[in-house]
């Protein structure tokens, strides 16, 4: 639905040239919602922008449902108006709202229909469909001033879709949101992401937020895309920052005389009944040490870390059982590389 290739963005000003997007390579499936972390500075903003050229890339392409925008772009004032079309068929939720104060809900959420020529009665009813979506029927004849900052936000994503966009882009819509504010209005966004099969691309700097919502994410790092993938293929990579930032373990693992493992579960094997059945099998107490675990397309994804009694040596026939049922195993501290390696 998005794929961007080798999107390149150099900000030129007073004589200084930041490159805030070096390469980027994007892409966006049909009907998830993939979200983009990254520090302050990465290049999120940048790149969510370049998506709906708000801002022109300096290099590279994006392609949205099939349209390649930058193509669009490059052709000149004429094509103007096709890319102004192509851009009302992306909705953009922003951090700070930006609805405008002397207009009512309804206006503000009529407004990109105005842009786009609809007639007034269309409009109208349009605005109250959306609104009613959102959950603000009763907020239509109010100013934004008299709206709390979960409403302002309703209102923004309202007027984000009236365009009947296939793709929402949103850029730290809940950053200025408290915590509760923030889980109801991620919970709008997959409703609407599942209801409408509209595609999400959502750019965040709180983990949090992408493990709630995301089917899939990627890692940005002073421009560059270092990490993406589905959740579950996160998790299947070994070393992955994002996977260990998303399912934090943690616990002690130090000790002679015991063995400690992170067991990584990507969906494919239930977690209890294997622990269970390598107490049973090998009738060894396992002390489970800690365990950042999520359930994502009905499947239970994350990690656990968990302590089996004896030395690495004494653990080399139950640990051959974890890898057996598929789960990724990383022995802490005293695993020999060699045998790591082989058994791998
Ligand atoms: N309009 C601009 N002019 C010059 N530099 C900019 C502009 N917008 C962003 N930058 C710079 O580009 C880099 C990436 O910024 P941004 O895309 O906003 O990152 P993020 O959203 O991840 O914080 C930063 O170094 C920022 O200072
Ligand atoms: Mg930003």
């Amino acid at each position: 639905m998005i794929t961007t290739s080798g999107l390149t963005k150099v900000y030129r000003s007073r004589g200084r040239e930041v490159t805030a997007l070096d390469g980027v390579d994007l892409h966006v499936r049909e009907g998830e919602v993939y979200g983009v972390i990254g520090q302050s500075g990465a290049g999120k903003s940048s790149l969510i922008r370049c998506v709906n050229l708000l801002e022109r890339p300096t290099a590279g392409t994006v392609t949205v449902a099939g349209q390649d925008l930058t193509a669009l772009a490059g052709r000149g004032p004429r094509a103007g108006r096709e890319l102004r079309q192509a851009r009302s068929r992306i909705g953009m939720v922003f951090q700070h709202f930006n609805l405008l104060s002397s207009r009512t809900v309804q206006d503000n959420v009529e407004l990109p229909l105005e842009i786009l020529g609809t007639s007034g009665k269309e409009r109208s009813r349009r605005a109250l469909e959306l609104l009613d979506l959102v959950g603000l029927a009763d907020k239509a004849k109010a100013y934004p001033a008299q709206l709390s900052g979960g409403q302002k936000q309703r209102v923004g994503i309202a007027r984000a879709l009236a365009g009947d966009p296939k793709v929402l882009l949103s850029d730290e819509a809940t950053s200025a949101l408290d915590p509760e504010t923030t889980r109801s209005i991620l919970q709008l966004l997959r409703d609407l992401n599942r209801q409408l099969g509209l595609t999400v691309l959502l750019i965040t700097h709180e983990m949090d937020v992408v493990k709630s919502i995301c089917d899939s994410a990627a890692l940005m790092e002073k421009g560059r895309i270092v990490e993406s993938g589905t959740v579950s293929e996160l998790l299947a990579t070994p070393g992955s920052e994002l996977a260990a930032a998303l399912f934090p373990v943690s616990g002690d693992a130090s000790g002679d005389d015991r063995t400690v493992v992170d067991v990584t579960f990507h969906g494919d094997a239930a977690t209890q009944p294997v622990i269970s059945q390598l107490a049973r099998t090998y009738n060894i107490d396992i002390s489970i040490l800690g365990a950042a675990m999520d359930t994502v397309g009905g499947k239970q994804v994350g990690r656990m870390r968990i302590e089996l009694p004896g030395r690495y040596e004494e653990n080399v026939v139950p640990i051959g059982f974890l890898r057996e049922k598929g789960l990724q195993i990383d022995v802490l501290g005293q695993e020999p590389a060699l045998v790591k390696a082989g058994a791998k």
